[in-house]
């Protein structure tokens, strides 16, 4: 028997914004749909996933598939027994590039297994679901609660607080044509830092919220003067300096990785956005790379039930 269709509309997110390593990250208007049609005569595992879009043909099927283990999540914390269906996708967030993919698969499995089982779990209860598949919460509170948030996970739980982005920050975001998967990209990460590197980013931190807090982009520069990740990562995305430099050039407050990379992402006002977008597109074609540029703004609900 076939009920009534689930839809979730996901957005997008980029993670550390410069120095907010693993605690800092923002949704951004790039929305995936996710439609679900329960059907009792298919086993949960068994869901057939239909991926329009981004990587469709690659994307895994059954429990390796985010959707499904994060609805397997919900049934085994609920106690409910949850019926398979069909899912259709429309996913327009490049995966292993950056850009919270993997959260938004998790978000929509979470949101869609909360709608069968009958809305066993609160919204911050699934945030908390989300972050601990995830292991750090820099995209998936985003992914749930919109805008820039500021997040702290530790043994003591997960803490997470929002801040609304004006309407004037623009987000440029170059997606470069290769991927880069996160643990390839934490791999060359230090296990320890210096005194001083982990001052220095307590510093440039503190302007980062400070940018959006108060609305002062001309702190950005301080902002994404990062020493935790940025230097390790910048040689395993061939022309991110040059990247970094013409979209600085051409008017953007600042620019950076987008979470792990492998896309780079800068922020202007409107009227340099167009430049800026250009600019980054041609530091990837320096080096013969072609990418994808969008220009896009924070989206301020987060991952939603139509
Ligand atoms: N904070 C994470 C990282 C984001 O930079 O590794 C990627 O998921």
């Amino acid at each position: 028997m076939t009920e009534r269709t689930i839809k979730v509309t996901v957005p997008a997110t980029t993670a550390n914004l410069g120095s907010g390593f693993d605690a800092v990250g923002m949704a951004l208007n790039l929305m995936s749909e996710v439609y679900f049609t329960p059907d009792s005569s298919i086993r949960l595992a068994d869901s057939p996933i239909l991926e329009h879009g981004e990587r469709a043909e690659t994307l895994p099927q059954g429990m390796n598939n985010y959707l499904l283990s994060a609805m397997d999540l919900i049934a085994v914390r609920s106690g409910r027994k949850l019926t398979g269906g069909t899912f259709e996708v429309n996913n327009r967030i490049p995966v292993a590039r950056g850009l919270g993919s993997s959260s938004a698969a998790i978000a929509s499995g979470l949101l869609i297994g909360n709608e069968l089982a009958g809305r066993p779990f609160n919204r911050t209860q699934l945030m908390e679901m989300a972050c601990e598949m995830e292991g750090h919460p820099d995209n998936a509170a985003p992914a749930f609660m919109g805008g820039f948030c500021l997040s702290l996970m530790d043994e003591k739980g997960l803490i997470v607080k929002k801040i609304p982005v004006a309407a004037h920050w623009k987000a440029i975001v170059a997606i470069p044509e290769f991927e880069l998967t996160t643990a390839k990209a934490r791999s060359v990460l230090p296990d320890s830092y210096t005194r001083a590197d982990a001052v220095h980013n307590l510093g440039a931190v503190s302007f980062l919220i400070a940018a959006f807090a108060t609305d002062e982009p001309e702190l950005l520069p301080m902002a994404f003067d990062d020493r935790i990740h940025v230097p390790y990562r910048l040689p395993l995305i061939p022309g991110a300096a040059d990247v970094v430099e013409l979209a600085r050039k051409a008017g953007a407050y600042g620019s950076t990785i987008s979470g792990s990379g492998s896309t780079m992402i800068a922020f202007s006002d409107e009227a340099s956005a167009e430049a800026v977008r250009q600019a980054m597109a041609e530091g990837f074609a320096m080096h013969h790379i072609d990418s994808e540029t969008l220009i896009l703004e924070a989206d301020d609900e987060g991952a939603r039930l139509d």
